[in-house]
């Protein structure tokens, strides 16, 4: 199949274009930067301004669209959030908008979303029926997901995959964790006792193909492993398994001190979300327990 990507220069895209390559797979890519669009492989867009170049959508039986400014890259002004909330919803309408005025419509698209659109839910089990949060991820979640659900599902398929924490020694949360904890100066944050809704690299590239080959998924779906965990074993876990103690502690109020309504958001918010589509659809897990995971991960 030819797979349209966006968001292909980041952690997740990255890595999901040679995935698909590897199975054999005709990939291109959207991205901003213009220097980078050779015109075969890459196309230039810039959502913000709708522009995107018809050629990437000529041939074209799937999208995914990953492309998004990064939550978790600062404290969010008014200016940042509403930057978080347009390069995603507005993107999408742009691709959206594009398909529905095509003869011949992609057969499939396949949005991120987050397990954010949960908000904060303490130990309550969340799964793809229930309801999203009003707080600003859970508003951002509802109209990122409802400018790609506006497609008319008779002719393209539509998945919104809610990520949870992608772990990475490559990129995202891990990455940044990773040298604290290595000096021994990892901390657990807030309470510890927030639940963290996690999936490596690995199974979230092998979920996306398992959305894509599996007709029957369509909707939300959650993609986190079975077993999320509380923050306090995440750290402890990590720092057994590099062999360093864990015993700091950041309190609530410096976490909402220095990062603002973005820390209170992501990692202080407790998420015990369960991948019931998937699960439901037969997708088996490399990586269930997160000690194995943290031990294949850093095996490198
Ligand atoms: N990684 C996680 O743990 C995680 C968890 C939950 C949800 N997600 C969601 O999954 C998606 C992919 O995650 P990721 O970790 O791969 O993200 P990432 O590494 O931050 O990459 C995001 C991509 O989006 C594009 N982008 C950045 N700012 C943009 C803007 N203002 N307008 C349009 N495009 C922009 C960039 O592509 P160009 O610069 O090439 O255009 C970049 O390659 C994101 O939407 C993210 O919110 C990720």
């Amino acid at each position: 199949m030819k797979i349209l990507v966006t968001g292909i220069t980041g952690l997740i895209g990255s890595a999901l274009g040679e995935h698909l390559k590897k199975k054999g797979h005709d990939v291109v890519g959207l991205v901003r930067n213009k220097s980078r669009a050779d015109q075969s492989t890459c196309f230039h867009w810039d959502p913000l301004s709708e522009f995107l170049d018809p050629e990437a959508l000529s041939q074209v039986d799937g999208i995914i669209h990953l492309a998004g400014e990064n939550i978790a890259k600062g404290r969010w002004t008014q200016h940042r959030k509403d930057l978080l909330v347009r390069s995603r919803v507005e993107s999408t309408r742009l691709l959206a908008g594009r398909i529905q005025s095509m003869d011949h419509p992609p057969k499939f698209m396949i949005n991120a979303s987050a397990v954010g659109i949960y908000g904060s839910c303490g130990d309550q089990v969340v799964d793809e029926k229930t309801p999203p949060a009003k707080d600003f991820l859970g508003q951002l979640g509802v109209a990122w997901e409802q400018a790609l659900f506006d497609l008319d599902p008779k002719k393209t398929r539509t998945i919104a995959l809610r990520f949870g924490l992608v772990l990475s020694t490559h990129g995202g949360a891990l990455k940044a964790m990773l040298p604290s904890f290595k000096w021994g100066a990892g901390a657990v944050l807030g309470s510890g006792r927030q639940f963290v809704p996690w999936i490596t690299l690995d199974d979230t590239l092998r979920a996306i193909s398992h959305c894509m080959d599996r007709p029957d998924v369509k909707g939300p779906v959650n993609c986190v492993t079975p077993a999320p965990v509380q923050f306090q074993t995440f750290a402890k876990t990590l720092g057994r398994v590099l062999r360093r103690p864990v015993w700091m502690r950041i309190p609530p109020i410096l976490v909402r001190t220095i990062f603002g309504e973005m820390g209170t958001a992501t990692l202080l918010s407790s998420c015990r979300a369960h991948p019931k589509k998937l699960l439901d659809t037969g997708f088996e897990f490399h990586h269930p327990d997160l000690t194995e995971a943290f031990q294949d991960l850093l095996k490198h």
